[in-house]
C-alpha cells in the first residue's frame, strides 16, 4: 500500500528536499496495511486535499510543532511481548477507534505506536486497561503507555528481524563509508550521508511522542503547560540517535486575559514567589523531575542538573529509547532552533553541509557526547551557517536580513533580547549561488583552517567577524543574547586540534581529482577519506612527505638558481672584466 500523504510527518511532507532519494525499505517503518483491520477507514484523501495549499510550501516551525504535538496527543505506545501477531494488534485497537497512523520497532523491547483519529480512543482504551495486579506494588498512574498480553494465540507475527529500530543510524560506519565510495561525486555522498542519518518520520513521531507523555506528568500541576521538542530534533540537523531536548512552556499560563474596566475588582491568584526567576525554575524543574522519577513509567537515570547556565533534568526515555534534556524558561533556544530550522530548510546545500561536518566533527572527536571543552555541534552549525553567509553570493542571509522581513506577528522580544526572524520561508529569496557541495566542503576546511580565531569573532546576525571582545580561543557570538560566546566553553587545545585537522582535511579533498578513480574505487575518497581516521592518518603521511620532497624540491631549485645566478655573476664578472 503507498503511504497515504497525510501519513507523512510535517517535515517530509514539505516540498523536496534531496535530489537523492532514499532507497527502497530502508529505515522504514514496519507498517501492515490497516485496510482489512481498520473498519470504515477511508485513506483521508479529502485531508490530503485540504492540506494541497501547506503541502505546496514548507511549513512555519509553529505550525509543524503545533501538528506534531496534536498528533502526538492522539498516540498511545504499546509494549507487546515477541510472537504476537501485530495484525490482531492493530484489529483489536481498532474497536477503540479508528487508527490514523502506526509503526512497530524495536528497542527496549517490542513496541506499536498507534496514532487515533481522535482523542477519545485513548480513554476507551483506559477504560478498558487494568491497574496490573502484581505481588510488586506500584504507582497507579494511568498513563499513554500500555502493555497488551494476548490471552490466546492470535495468529501468526511477522519476522523478528524485520522489525526496525529507530534509535540508532541503521548503516555501521565501515558500510557507510563503502557506500560513500561508490558516489560520484562529494555532492552525492554528502546527501547520502543525509538520507542515512537523518531523523526518519517514525523518529520525529515518537520525539513528539515522548514530549507529550511527559507533558501528561507535567500537566497534573501545570494543567496548560506544553512540553516541546526543540534542538537538533526539529532543527533539520538531528541525526538518528540525537538526544531530545525538551522545553516545558508555561507561555499560556501567563498569559493574562485583559481585564474589563467595568470591574470593580482587580482578581490575581496568590502566588508562591521566588527570589529570582531562575530559583522559581529551578523549582519546578525539581518538582517535575520528582513526579517522572517516581511516577512516569519507563523513565529512569534522573539526574537534576539544576545549577547549570541552562538547569535541566536530564533522563532516560525507555519505551522510545531517547536520552531526554527536559528545560523550562528556555525561550532562546527555542527560537535558535527555530532560525536553525529555517536555515535548514532554505537550501537543501546547508543540511548536507551541516549533516557532512558535524559527522565529520564527531568520528574525529572534535565534538562529544559529553560536555567538557570542546566545540559543541550548536558552535559547529554556527561556524557552518557564517561560512554559508560569506560565499559569494552569499548562499544564507545573515540573520539581520531575515529581520527585515519579518512582519508584526514575528517580533519577538525574550528577556530584552531581540529575536525577531521571519518565520514564513516563503519570503525568502532563493541565493543565486550554485556552488557544488564538493566545493563548498573543501572551501570550508580551506576557510576555517586559515581563519584568524585569535583576533575574530564569528557573528550570524551580521555575517561578518569582528574583533573578539575578550580574549576565549573561539568567540562565536550567540545570536540573541549578543553579549555573549556561545562557544566560551572551548579551550585553545580543542581549537588547534579542529585547525589541524581542518587544513588536513583541505589537502586530502584537493586531492580528489588526482586520487579518485585511480585504485577503481576502493580507496576512500573525497568525504569517505575525511571520515576514516586512518586514511587520515596515512594520507596525512603522504601528505607530509608530499610536502618535504616539495620543500626539498624546491630548496634544490632554488639552489640550483643561486649557483647559477652566482655562475652568471661570474660569467658577468668574468665577461666585464673582460
Ligand atoms: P545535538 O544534540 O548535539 O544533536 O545538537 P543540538 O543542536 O540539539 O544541541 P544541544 O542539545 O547541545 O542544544 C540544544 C539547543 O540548545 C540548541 O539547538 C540551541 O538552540 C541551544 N543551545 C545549545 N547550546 C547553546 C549555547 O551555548 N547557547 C545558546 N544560546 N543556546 C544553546
Ligand atoms: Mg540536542
Amino acid at each position: 500500500m503507498a503511504a497515504p500523504m497525510w501519513w507523512l510527518p510535517p517535515l517530509l511532507r514539505c516540498r523536496p528536499r534531496f535530489p537523492a532519494a532514499r532507497g527502497p525499505g530502508h529505515g522504514q517503518a514496519r507498517r501492515i496495511s490497516t485496510e482489512v483491520v481498520v473498519q470504515g477507514q477511508s485513506q483521508a484523501t479529502g485531508g490530503e486535499e485540504a492540506d494541497s495549499e501547506v503541502s505546496a510550501r514548507i511549513k512555519t516551525f509553529t505550525e509543524v510543532q503545533a501538528e506534531g504535538l496534536e498528533q502526538a496527543q492522539k498516540t498511545v505506545l504499546i509494549s507487546y511481548p515477541t510472537g504476537i501477531s501485530e495484525k490482531s494488534i492493530l484489529q483489536y485497537l481498532s474497536h477503540h477507534g479508528r487508527i490514523n497512523n502506526y509503526f512497530f520497532y524495536k528497542g527496549h523491547g517490542h513496541h506499536a505506536m498507534v496514532e487515533f483519529s481522535e482523542k477519545e480512543s485513548i480513554g476507551s482504551l483506559q477504560d478498558v486497561a487494568q491497574i496490573a495486579g502484581s505481588s510488586v506494588p506500584g504507582i497507579p498512574f494511568k498513563s499513554r503507555l500500555f502493555t497488551l498480553t494476548p490471552r490466546q494465540s492470535l495468529g501468526q507475527a511477522l519476522d523478528e528481524t524485520s522489525v526496525p529500530n529507530y534509535q540508532h543510524p541503521t548503516i555501521p560506519m565501515e558500510d557507510l563509508v563503502q557506500k560513500l565510495c561508490c558516489a560520484d561525486s562529494i555532492s552525492s555522498q554528502l546527501y547520502c550521508l543525509v538520507n542515512e542519518y537523518q531523523l526518519t518520520e517514525e523518529s520525529m513521531k515518537l520525539r513528539f511522542l515522548a514530549c507529550s507523555l511527559i507533558q501528561d506528568i507535567a500537566r497534573a500541576y501545570f494543567p496548560e503547560c506544553v512540553v516541546k521538542p526543540f534542538g537538533s530534533s526539529v532543527s533539520t540537523f538531528g541525526k538518528l540517535g540525537c538526544d531530545l531536548d525538551m522545553f516545558l512552556d508555561f507561555d499560556e499560563i501567563g498569559k493574562s486575559p485583559t481585564p474589563k474596566k467595568t470591574d470593580p475588582f482587580h482578581v490575581e491568584y496568590q502566588i508562591k514567589r521566588m527570589p529570582s526567576e531562575r530559583a522559581a525554575t529551578q523549582k519546578i524543574l525539581s518538582v517535575i523531575g520528582d513526579c517522572i522519577a517516581n511516577f512516569s513509567p519507563g523513565c529512569t537515570h534522573i539526574q537534576k542538573i539544576l545549577d547549570a547556565r541552562c538547569p535541566l533534568m536530564r533522563f532516560f526515555h525507555q519505551p522510545t529509547g531517547f536520552q531526554c534534556d527536559l528545560t523550562a524558561n528556555n525561550r532562546v533556544a527555542l527560537r535558535s532552533s527555530e532560525l536553525l530550522y529555517i536555515y535548514g530548510n532554505l537550501d537543501s546545500r546547508v543540511r548536507a553541509l551541516v549533516f557532512g561536518i558535524r559527522c565529520w566533527a564527531r568520528t574525529h572527536g572534535i565534538t562529544s557526547g559529553t560536555s567538557g571543552p570542546w566545540i559543541t555541534n550548536f558552535s559547529l552549525t554556527m561556524m557552518v551557517l557564517f561560512f554559508l553567509q560569506k560565499r559569494k553570493p552569499p548562499i544564507l542571509p545573515t540573520l539581520a536580513d531575515l529581520k527585515n522581513l519579518a512582519d508584526a506577528e514575528d517580533k519577538h522580544v525574550i528577556g530584552g533580547h531581540d529575536c525577531t526572524f521571519v518565520s514564513n520561508l516563503n519570503k525568502i529569496n532563493q541565493t543565486e549561488n550554485t556552488e557544488t557541495l564538493d566545493v563548498l566542503l573543501n572551501e570550508f576546511f580551506e576557510y576555517f583552517g586559515n581563519f584568524d580565531f585569535s583576533s575574530k569573532s564569528i557573528n550570524i546576525r551580521e555575517g561578518k567577524e569582528h574583533n573578539k571582545p575578550e580574549p576565549s580561543p573561539l568567540y562565536i557570538q550567540n545570536p540573541f543574547e549578543q553579549a555573549l560566546n556561545i562557544s566560551a566553553n572551548v579551550n585553545q587545545n580543542q581549537l588547534d586540534r579542529f585547525v589541524v585537522l581542518a587544513r588536513e582535511c583541505a589537502w586530502i579533498l584537493q586531492q580528489v581529482n588526482q586520487d579518485h578513480g585511480q585504485e577503481g574505487g576502493k580507496q576512500p575518497w573525497g568525504l569517505a577519506a575525511i571520515l576514516v581516521p586512518r586514511v587520515i592518518s596515512s594520507k596525512k603521511k603522504k601528505a607530509k612527505s608530499m610536502l618535504a620532497s616539495a620543500r626539498l624540491k624546491a630548496l634544490l631549485d632554488s639552489l640550483r638558481a643561486d649557483i647559477a645566478n652566482k655562475k652568471g655573476e661570474r660569467a658577468f664578472s668574468s665577461w666585464s672584466l673582460k
